[in-house]
């Protein structure tokens, strides 16, 4: 008998990488460690991922971190989900993330998120939801930037239509860059076993993204004005990432990316669960949010 039941989408975090812009920081500890205000930035994509209804993850990291990370997060069962781990020995692409985890995803569908990609904002919940919906093809997200060459970036033509993605481009031909998080039917491993790498020696994102663009199987979903999509690549921006985070949290009294949060609101841990996760953490102004919560 044929099973026609869908696989649930499964999540890969991809935290590897040399963060060489934020050296001499990022010769100890991992660039996806630093803090983003008042938590690890790690919790932002983690966050993003359970808010998309996955709690199914596979984080890839470079083999001086892999413990850091699990120390921090460790099997997710405190989150009332599933975390692996497994380490990419060397930084060649972003791609190659999806190689790795063939054998975790078994053939499920995918979603892809870069450790260092933080979204905020209210359209993107719906987003998220919508993209996890759609079983064919790839779903990626476009950014209106004022560097688009710094990024992949995507052209639209006059009717609106994907029809051409550029990675890093002298030229940008649009303002839309690719942000880092990509949502992906289960031919993604075939796709990433059939590119080459690019003159920079890597993997890229962008060259599967393009065979979806051939297939005519790739949606692009334009994040407007009202998201923020933050980078952390300097130390500039990451302190500029620190402070959005920093002047919403201080406003609302809520807090943004916290794992906890979403999985107790998602009922994937019970009150009494959020307390001892709390308690542990009850002298700082994170621990006692969590156990605020319960309060209210
Ligand atoms: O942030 C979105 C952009 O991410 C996209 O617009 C681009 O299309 C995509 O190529 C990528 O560009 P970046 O130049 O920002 O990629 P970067 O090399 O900085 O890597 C992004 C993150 O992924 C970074 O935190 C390090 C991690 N990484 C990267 C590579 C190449 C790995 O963990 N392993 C890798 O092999």
């Amino acid at each position: 008998m044929i099973n026609l039941e869908m696989k649930k989408r499964k999540g890969i975090i991809l935290a590897g990488g040399l963060g060489t812009r934020l050296s001499p920081i990022s010769l100890a500890i991992s660039k996806q460690l630093m803090p983003v205000y008042d938590k690890p930035m790690i919790y932002y994509p983690l966050t993003t991922l359970m808010l998309a209804d996955i709690n199914d993850i596979l984080l890839i990291s470079s083999p001086d971190h892999l413990n850091s990370f699990k120390r921090l997060l460790g099997d997710g069962k405190s989150l009332g989900i599933n975390i692996e781990y497994a380490s990419q020995e060397k930084p060649q692409g972003i791609a190659q993330a999806l190689i790795i985890g063939e054998k975790f995803l078994n053939g499920s569908p995918s979603v892809l998120i870069l450790g260092d990609n933080l979204f905020h904002g209210n359209e993107l919940l719906p987003k998220l939801e919508s993209a996890n919906l759609k079983k064919d093809g790839a779903t990626i997200f476009a950014y209106p930037v004022s560097d688009p060459e710094r990024y992949g970036v995507v052209y639209f033509n006059k009717s609106g239509k994907a029809c051409s993605i550029e990675e890093k481009p002298s030229n940008p031909k649009s303002r839309f860059a690719i942000t880092g998080i990509y949502f992906y039917d289960d031919t993604v491993i075939s796709k990433a076993k059939k590119i080459k790498p690019s003159l920079r020696g890597e993997l890229e994102i962008s060259s599967i993204n393009k065979l979806f663009l051939q297939e005519s199987n790739l949606n692009v979903e334009i994040m407007g004005r009202g998201m923020a999509w933050l980078d952390t690549g300097t130390f500039d921006s990451l302190n500029e990432a620190s402070n959005y985070i920093r002047a919403l949290e201080k406003r609302q009294g809520l807090k943004i990316g916290s794992p906890e949060e979403v999985a107790w609101r998602k009922g994937w841990i019970k009150d009494s669960q959020l307390k001892e996760l709390g308690n542990a953490l009850k002298s700082s102004s994170y621990g006692k949010y969590l156990l605020e919560l319960l309060k209210n």
